[in-house]
């Protein structure tokens, strides 16, 4: 794969700070992809499922919940879900003050496409792509042994513990919720952990997302419409200024996010391991004129190196497999090359029929 940027990286957020009039060619969408605003009465009204956790763990009611949020949106919001309020406010504020760090500071981390891991303003290695209104820092979280805090931002002070603790915060919350879609899909509860990889072997990477303030919010996107390639993402979203989207019919709906809440969205692994029962929904993410936006996307990944296809028990003869396996690194790289690109990775492993 390609160890270089096709093109040289241009930091959003400098450009955004020159002050510019108008959107440079090369993020100005195509008519087809750019963003609708104007939601008529009835989709201004539409929304995610919000769940209250304390009401679904365990809770045989609290399953069927799950179950129709994952069938039919792929995307929940979760209140009481047992991370800590002020590390979530911590966590996002350090990072906000890591993307208010000088551009040179901020460069120490720039990164490449082989990994992704640092600094960065490209998803994909496309010559001549639509780029993103928005910037980024990638981090693989697990496994341990690829876990690198000397490869992650030394400024703000606490920036580093700040990670790691939220990170276990997270973690947890995924291992509990890998428990509940288990159920949910009317597996044991470690079923869908064992086929993952296991609690020792499963994945995780945090990108954190600066949406800088844009010019001419309508002709670009902040993040093009992708479903995101893993097992689960956890959003913390910003917690004053909306813009994350989700595929709703021909439409999208902008997600009011609930204080203190996270989201939860499907990835296409749990697409394949469900046989399609659960839905790895698009979403993009549109940008404003007058405030930036800082996001936190936690994603649970399978293990990379054993084949993820439908689980066996979810193959009836009513519902043959649509998944034809294919192994979570050999996925992702397929990813980092292309980009965001709708929902075309996990389609092509369709199997003909
Ligand atoms: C992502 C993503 C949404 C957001 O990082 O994959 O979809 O609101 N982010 O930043
Ligand atoms: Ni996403």
């Amino acid at each position: 794969m390609a160890t270089c940027w096709p093109e040289p990286i241009v930091s959003v957020q400098s450009l955004s700070q020159t002050g510019v009039p108008t959107v440079p060619n090369r993020y100005v969408k195509p008519a087809h992809q750019r963003p609708v605003f104007n939601t008529t009465q009835s989709d201004a009204e539409m929304e995610i499922p919000v769940l209250d956790m304390d009401d679904v763990w365990g809770k045989p009611e609290g399953l069927r919940l799950v179950r129709s949020a994952c069938e039919e949106w792929g995307f929940f919001q979760m209140v009481n879900h047992g991370v800590n309020h002020s590390l979530m406010e911590s966590v996002r504020g350090a990072w906000r003050e890591f993307f208010e760090l000088p551009l040179d500071e901020k460069r120490k981390y720039a990164n490449s496409p082989d990994t992704y891991e640092g600094y960065g303003s490209r998803l994909g290695v496309v010559k001549d792509a639509k780029l993103d209104w928005s910037d980024y820092f990638f981090l693989n979280y697990l496994p341990s042994s690829i876990r690198s805090p000397s490869k992650w931002p030394s400024q703000p002070p606490k920036i580093r513990e700040l990670i790691e603790e939220y990170g276990e915060e997270v973690k947890k919350l995924c291992e509990r919720l890998t428990e509940t879609l288990s159920e949910s899909l009317g597996l044991e509860p470690n079923h869908l952990m064992k086929a993952l990889g296991g609690e020792e072997k499963v994945g995780a990477s945090l990108r954190t997302n600066y949406y800088p303030k844009c010019p001419q919010p309508h002709l670009t996107l902040g993040l093009s419409s992708h479903s995101d390639p893993g097992g689960i993402t956890i959003l913390l979203p910003d917690e004053k200024v909306a813009g994350l989207q989700v595929r709703r019919g021909d439409g999208w709906i902008t997600v009011k996010s609930f204080p203190n809440a996270l989201i939860v969205n499907i990835g296409d692994q749990i697409q394949i391991l469900s046989n399609g029962i659960y839905k790895s929904v698009e979403h993009q993410v549109i940008v404003n004129s007058g405030m930036e936006r800082v996001s936190l996307a936690f994603f649970y990944n399978p293990r990379s190196d054993i084949p993820i296809g439908p689980i066996e028990e979810l193959v009836t003869e009513n519902r043959p497999a649509l998944y034809k396996p294919i192994r979570f690194d050999e996925y992702r790289s397929l990813i980092r090359q292309k980009g965001p690109c709708g929902k075309n990775q996990v389609d092509s492993l369709l199997l003909s029929r």
